[in-house]
C-alpha cells in the first residue's frame, strides 16, 4: 500500500507516497481502508522530529481517519460487517491507504458528514466534547475560557460550547486569530501578548452580568454567576515555538 513517509525529520517538503507494507488485523483488530485522514499538532511534531509514537504504534503519520472496513481481524464476533463506514481515533497510521484498528475504537459516521468532514472529527471534536462535558460539565448558561481559540481543539470548543448554550471567551495570539474565533461564535477573544486575559475575562463577563437582561438579550448570553470555567487540552509536552 502507499502511505505518507519522510526519512529525516524536517518540513512538508520532506513528505513523499512510500510503497510499505500492508498492516495485518490481528485479534479483536479490524483493516480500515482509508477514505480520509486530518493533520493534528502531534503530526506537525513527529515529522519534526519532536513527538515520538507510542510503543507498538505505527511510526506512520496520522491520529484520525474515516473510511471503510476492509478486513475482520481472526475470530472477530462483534457488530462491524466488511464495508461498513467508521471514523477512527488512532495512536498513528491513518496518512496511508490501510490502517489497523482496535475494532472498539470505531466509530458509526453521523449521519449527513463527508468522509473529508469525518476524518477531522475523532482528535480535535472529541477531545473538545471530553473536555466541556465529560470534564467541564459545562451547561447553558455558563461561561467557557477557551485557550488557544484559532486552533483545532479550540475552534471545535467553540461550536460545541454554543450549541450547549454557554458562552465562549476565547484567548489567542494574534488579531487574525481572535477574529476567527469570533467567526465561529467566540462572545470575546483577547490577545494573550498583549493583555492580561484573566483580567479582561473577568472585566467581560462583569460587565455582561452587570447589564442585565437586555444585554443578554442582545447576545444571547447568559448571566455568569463566579468565574468562567478554563479548559485545556495538551500533548503532555511543551510546543516548541516556531
Ligand atoms: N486527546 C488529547 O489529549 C488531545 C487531542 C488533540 C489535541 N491535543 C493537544 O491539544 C493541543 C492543541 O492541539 P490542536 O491540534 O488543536 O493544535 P493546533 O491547531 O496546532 O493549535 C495550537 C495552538 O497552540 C498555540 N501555541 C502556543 N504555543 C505554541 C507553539 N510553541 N507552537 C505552536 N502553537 C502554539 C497557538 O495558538 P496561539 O498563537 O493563539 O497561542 C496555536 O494556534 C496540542 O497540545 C495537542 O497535542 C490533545
Amino acid at each position: 500500500m502507499i502511505a505518507v513517509h519522510f526519512d529525516k525529520p524536517g518540513g512538508p517538503e520532506n513528505l513523499y507516497l512510500k510503497e510499505v507494507a500492508k498492516p495485518s488485523p490481528g485479534e479483536g483488530e479490524v483493516l480500515l481502508k482509508v477514505a480520509a485522514s486530518a493533520l493534528n499538532r502531534a503530526d506537525l511534531l513527529q515529522r519534526q522530529g519532536q513527538y515520538a509514537p507510542p510503543p507498538g504504534a505505527s511510526n506512520i503519520l496520522g491520529l484520525e481517519a474515516s473510511g471503510h472496513v476492509a478486513e475482520l481481524g481472526a475470530g472477530y464476533q462483534g457488530p462491524w460487517k466488511v464495508g461498513d463506514p467508521a471514523m477512527v481515533l488512532l495512536s498513528g497510521g491513518g496518512q496511508a491507504q490501510y490502517v489497523t484498528v482496535p475494532a472498539e475504537l470505531l466509530m458509526p459516521i453521523p449521519a449527513g458528514l463527508t468522509m473529508c468532514q469525518a476524518a477531522a472529527i475523532p482528535e480535535a471534536w472529541l477531545t473538545a466534547f471530553q473536555l466541556l462535558h465529560l470534564v467541564g460539565n459545562v451547561q447553558a448558561g455558563d461561561s467557557v475560557l477557551i485557550h488557544a481559540g484559532a486552533s483545532g481543539v479550540g475552534t471545535a470548543a467553540i461550536q460545541l460550547a454554543r450549541m450547549v448554550g454557554a458562552t465562549p471567551l476565547v484567548t489567542a495570539g494574534s488579531q487574525q486569530k481572535l477574529q476567527r474565533a469570533e467567526k465561529l461564535g467566540a462572545a470575546a477573544g483577547f490577545n494573550y501578548k498583549e493583555e492580561d486575559f484573566s483580567e479582561a475575562t473577568l472585566k467581560f463577563t462583569k460587565v455582561q452580568a452587570d447589564a442585565g437582561e437586555g444585554f443578554h438579550r442582545a447576545n444571547s448570553a447568559p448571566l455568569l454567576h463566579g468565574g468562567p470555567s478554563t479548559l485545556t487540552a495538551g500533548s503532555g509536552q511543551s510546543l516548541p515555538r516556531g
